[in-house]
């Protein structure tokens, strides 16, 4: 709050666009939440680990470590194939964005494509990203078979080597032994893929946290200037051989000098890229004059050029949620 202008254009201090503060909401935000809900296995997994261990230690002694070391060996095995996935999956939101914005431009301008016989190119690009949204798609669900193929096949390959580790140091694997085993290896499976993941969410989380910090640390728009007083007679705008400069130093206007008078009513006109929302922008406040003086006095109604309209009636959005009277 208080970064944004009523107009919906970000605060030029601030300097993030909208684009930005949406990939924060979606994906940082997100990424913590996702974080949250599996938060404690970062030390309950270590512990479930430990006690599972130390219970299969009663049961089957040494041989436990063969099924651990097979354990070991699967967890960086199930990393690798998780990060492939989530980086297929940045692809694939990446070219499923592609694919949505062309095919709109597309369906927005049916018209005039259809008025230059432009069907066919036109098809062929869409043709050619979906393409390219299969291929990435393809190696997603294979890289998902091989998870599920390792979710299946690790507890058999464990318990298999526990048990071949213990029969074959001379001892009998009885019924009790051999199910009471299977269930403890059951326990380890969860933590043990899980840890493995949260470590790296943590990572990724720290990152986001970082974002939304280096966001909300960012400096407040400044105030609107209070209302000036109105001295009869005298101009209510007043620039004075002002020079105006965008917060990024690019120049915008050099030597300006006007003034408005009470009851006038004042045109700006100018080619497009002139500097007349930039000027505007510098009479709210928005942008301070590098030389020279920028005043005005009285209130200041602004009506944006990209306007922001709430879906609420024509009064409410001239109050903004205060009473009319
Ligand atoms: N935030 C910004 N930082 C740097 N340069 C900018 C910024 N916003 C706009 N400009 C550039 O400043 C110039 C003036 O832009 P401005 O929006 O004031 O023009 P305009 O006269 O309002 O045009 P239009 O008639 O299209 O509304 C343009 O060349 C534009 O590219
Ligand atoms: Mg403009």
């Amino acid at each position: 709050a208080g970064k944004q202008r009523a107009d919906g254009t970000m605060s030029r201090e601030a300097g993030k666009s909208t684009g930005e503060i949406v990939n924060l909401m979606s994906i940082d935000a997100q990424r913590l939440q996702d974080l949250m809900a599996y938060f404690h296995t970062l030390w309950s997994a270590p512990f479930q680990i430990t006690v599972a261990i130390v219970m299969l230690w009663f049961e089957v002694g040494p041989a436990v470590f063969a099924g651990v070391a097979v354990l070991a060996a699967s967890v960086p095995l199930t990393g690798v194939i998780a990060r492939r996935m989530r980086s297929l999956q940045q692809q694939l939101m990446k070219v499923k964005d592609e694919r949505i914005k062309v095919t709109n431009e597309v369906m927005s301008g049916m018209k005039i494509i259809k008025f230059y016989a432009w069907e066919t190119s036109f098809g062929e690009s869409i043709t050619s990203i979906r393409n390219e949204e299969l291929k990435i798609l393809w190696r997603y669900r294979m890289m998902q078979t091989w998870s599920r193929f390792m979710w299946g096949a690790v507890p058999v390959l464990v318990s298999a080597a526990t048990f071949t580790a213990f029969v074959l140091a001379g001892n009998e694997l009885t019924a009790s032994k051999a199910f009471t085993s299977l269930a403890l290896f059951n326990i380890l499976r969860f933590p043990t893929q899980m840890l493995p993941n949260m470590i790296n969410n943590c990572m990724e989380a720290r990152v986001s946290v970082l974002r939304l910090q280096e966001f909300l640390e960012t400096p407040e728009i400044s105030a609107l200037p209070p209302p000036g007083i109105v001295v009869p007679g005298a101009p209510t705008v007043s620039v004075r051989d002002a020079e105006l400069r965008w917060p990024d130093g690019s120049p915008l206007i050099d030597h300006i000098s006007f003034e408005c008078k009470p009851g006038q009513l004042t045109m700006i006109v100018g080619a497009t890229g002139a500097g007349k929302s930039g000027l505007l922008a510098s009479l709210i406040g928005d942008i301070k004059a590098a030389r020279g003086s920028v005043s005005t006095g009285g209130n200041i109604g602004y009506a944006a050029q990209v306007a922001w309209i709430q879906n609420s009636t024509v009064q409410d959005n001239i109050c903004f949620g205060k009473r009319f009277s």
